[in-house]
C-alpha cells in the first residue's frame, strides 16, 4: 500500500507513542514509524503490554499498529523515509554544569538534531513536540544547517499539550494545537502541512498559529500557570488548616468567580509529573539569563510552595503519630503521582516514601499500575517496604493510611473493613481530599484531611 505522507517521530515516550497512536488511528492514510534508543521500549509498544499506562491507549494502538502504526529503532532508516520528523525525546532538568538543577539537558535533543543532519537526503520538517527552552527552534536550525548544504530543512514548534491519564482523550479532542513557524515562505509551507495532519481530526479554529519563540515560551507557561493554581490553593490549605476553614470551601466559593473559573483548585499532597517542575525551573532559569530576577523568583516560588507542602504532609504524618514512626507500620495508597497513570516521576509519594523508611516505619505500598516504577525509584531504600495491589491486604496491621493519589476506587473502599484489619490508634492521611472524612471518623479512624480540621478521637492538647 502507498501512504499519502512519511511521518517519522523520534522518542517512543508517554508523549510520542501516544500521539503518533493518534495520528495513525485518525489518518490511515499516513504512515507512522515511531523510533528509539531503547530497544525494550520499542519491544514493549510493539508487544501486549505496552510500556505505558493511559486510558484508551491500547485499543487505539492495537487497531493501528501494523497497519499504518509502527515502532522500531532503525532510526537512520527513519529519517531517511520520513517528510515530517516530530522529535519527542526527553528533556530532563540538567544534573551537571552550568544551570544544573534549574536549566533543561539539551543533550538528547541536540543528538537527534545531529542524527537527522548527517542522514537526511532530502527536504525535512522537523516539528518541536519536546518542550523546549525558548529560542531552540533557532539552535536546531543551526544545527542541521551546519554542512549539510544540499538539504533543506523547516522547524516548527508544535508544543503538547496532553496531560497524562487523560492523554488520550486531550489528543482526540484538544483545547487547541499550537503550531509556531516562521513567516517565510518555507515556514508557512511547513506549518500548512502539519495543520493539514491535525485537520484529519482537530476543528480548524482549535489549530492556532502563533511565531516560533512565542510557541515555545507557550508550552513552558500553561505549565507554569497550572502548577501556579495547584500551589495557591496548596498554601491556602496551610491557612485554613490554622483557621479552622476548610479549604474545599474556600475554592468553591473563589471558583465561581467565572473569572477564575473553578478547575485545578483541589488541595492536595503536592504536584507532581515529569513536567511541572522541570518546566517551570526552565522558566526561572530563562528569566535569570535575561537578568529578570523579580521574575524569575515569583515563578520559583510556585516550586518552592510544592516542596513545601510535601513537608507539610510528613511533618503531620509524624507529629501526630506521637513523634515516632519507628516500627510503625504505614501503607500508602497510590504511588503514581496522579490518577490514571502508572507514571511515577516527580511523585509526591516518592519523597514521602523516603521520608518514612528514614524515620524507620515499615511500608506497605499498593497502586493499581505503579507499583513496577515505584519498585524502581525505591531501589536501594526498600529493605522495609512490601509492594502489595490488593489494598485491603496493604492496609492489614498497618497503623496508618495516606493516601497519595487520586484513584476513584480508592474512595470506594470498605473502610469499616480496613479500620478492622489495622492496628489501633488507626490513622488516615488523605494527601488528596477524596475520601468521606466524617465517616471515617465515625468508624474509629482519626482522620487528617488536607486544609481542613482533623477529626480526631483525641483531647486537643495531645496533638
Ligand atoms: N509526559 C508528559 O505528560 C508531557 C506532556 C507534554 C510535553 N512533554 C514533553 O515531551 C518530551 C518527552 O516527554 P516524555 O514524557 O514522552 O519523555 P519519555 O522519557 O517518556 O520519552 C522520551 C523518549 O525519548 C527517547 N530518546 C532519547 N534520546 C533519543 C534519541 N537520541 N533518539 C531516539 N530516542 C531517544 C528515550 O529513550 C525515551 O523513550 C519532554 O520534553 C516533555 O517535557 C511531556
Amino acid at each position: 500500500m502507498t501512504f499519502e505522507r512519511n511521518i517519522l517521530c523520534i522518542g517512543a515516550g508517554y508523549v510520542g507513542g501516544p500521539t503518533m497512536a493518534m495520528i495513525a488511528y485518525k489518518c490511515p492514510q499516513y504512515r507512522v514509524m515511531v523510533v528509539d534508543v531503547n530497544p525494550e521500549r520499542i519491544a514493549q509498544w510493539n508487544s501486549d503490554q505496552l510500556p505505558i499506562y493511559e486510558p484508551g491507549l491500547e485499543q487505539i494502538v492495537r487497531s493501528a499498529r501494523g497497519k499504518n502504526l509502527f515502532f522500531s529503532t532503525e532510526i537512520e532508516q527513519g529519517i531517511r523515509e520520513a517528510e515530517i520528523i516530530f522529535v519527542s525525546v526527553n528533556t530532563p532538568t540538567k544534573t551537571y554544569g552550568a544551570g544544573a538543577g534549574m536549566a533543561a539537558d539539551l543533550q538528547y535533543w541536540e543528538k537527534t538534531a545531529t542524527q537527522i543532519r548527517k542522514h537526511a537526503r532530502t527536504h525535512k520538517i522537523i516539528v518541536e513536540k519536546s518542550t523546549l527552552p525558548v529560542k531552540t527552534a533557532q539552535a536546531m536550525q543551526r544545527i542541521l544547517s551546519a554542512g549539510n548544504e544540499g538539504v533543506k530543512f523547516d522547524v516548527l514548534s508544535n508544543p503538547e499539550f496532553l496531560a497524562e491519564g487523560t492523554a488520550i482523550k486531550d489528543l482526540e479532542d484538544p483545547d487547541r494545537v499550537l503550531i509556531g513557524s516562521e513567516e517565510t515562505p518555507g515556514g508557512q509551507r511547513a506549518r500548512e502541512m502539519l495543520t493539514a495532519v491535525y485537520a484529519n481530526w482537530v476543528p480548524r479554529e482549535r489549530i492556532v498559529a502563533s511565531n516560533i519563540w512565542s510557541s515555545e515560551l507557550s508550552k513552558l507557561v500553561a505549565n507554569a500557570f497550572l502548577a501556579q493554581r495547584i500551589s495557591s490553593i496548596n498554601s491556602i490549605s496551610a491557612l485554613c488548616e490554622k483557621a479552622d476553614a476548610d479549604v474545599e470551601e474556600v475554592a468553591r466559593a473563589v471558583g465561581m468567580d467565572s473569572r477564575v473559573g473553578n478547575k485545578f483548585l483541589n488541595a492536595s499532597v503536592g504536584f507532581g509529573g515529569s513536567c511541572f517542575k522541570k518546566d517551570i525551573l526552565n522558566l526561572v532559569y530563562i528569566c535569570r539569563f535575561y537578568q529578570l530576577h523579580e521574575v524569575a523568583d515569583y515563578w520559583e516560588g510556585v516550586v518552592k510552595i510544592n516542596e513545601y507542602q510535601k513537608e507539610r504532609f510528613i511533618l503531620n504524618m509524624l507529629s501526630t503519630m506521637f513523634n515516632t514512626l519507628a516500627g510503625k507500620r504505614v501503607c500508602i495508597l497510590g504511588f503514581a503521582f496522579k490518577a490514571n497513570t502508572g507514571d511515577t516521576r516527580e511523585s509526591p509519594a516518592i519523597l514521602v516514601a523516603q521520608r518514612l523508611i528514614e524515620e524507620k516505619a515499615e511500608l506497605v505500598i499498593s497502586d493499581p499500575q505503579a507499583l513496577r516504577n515505584a519498585r524502581s525509584d525505591l531501589k536501594g531504600v526498600d529493605e522495609n517496604i512490601a509492594y502489595v495491589e490488593d489494598p485491603y491486604e496493604a492496609a492489614e496491621g498497618c497503623n496508618a493510611i495516606a493516601v497519595l493519589t487520586e484513584w476513584d476506587q480508592y474512595a470506594q473502599l470498605d473502610y469499616a473493613r480496613i479500620f478492622k484489619s489495622m492496628r489501633k490508634p488507626a490513622f488516615i492521611f488523605d494527601g488528596r481530599n477524596i475520601l468521606d472524612h466524617s465517616k471515617l471518623f465515625d468508624m474509629g479512624f482519626n482522620v487528617f484531611p488536607i486544609g481542613k480540621p482533623a477529626y480526631t478521637h483525641f483531647d486537643a492538647d495531645n496533638l
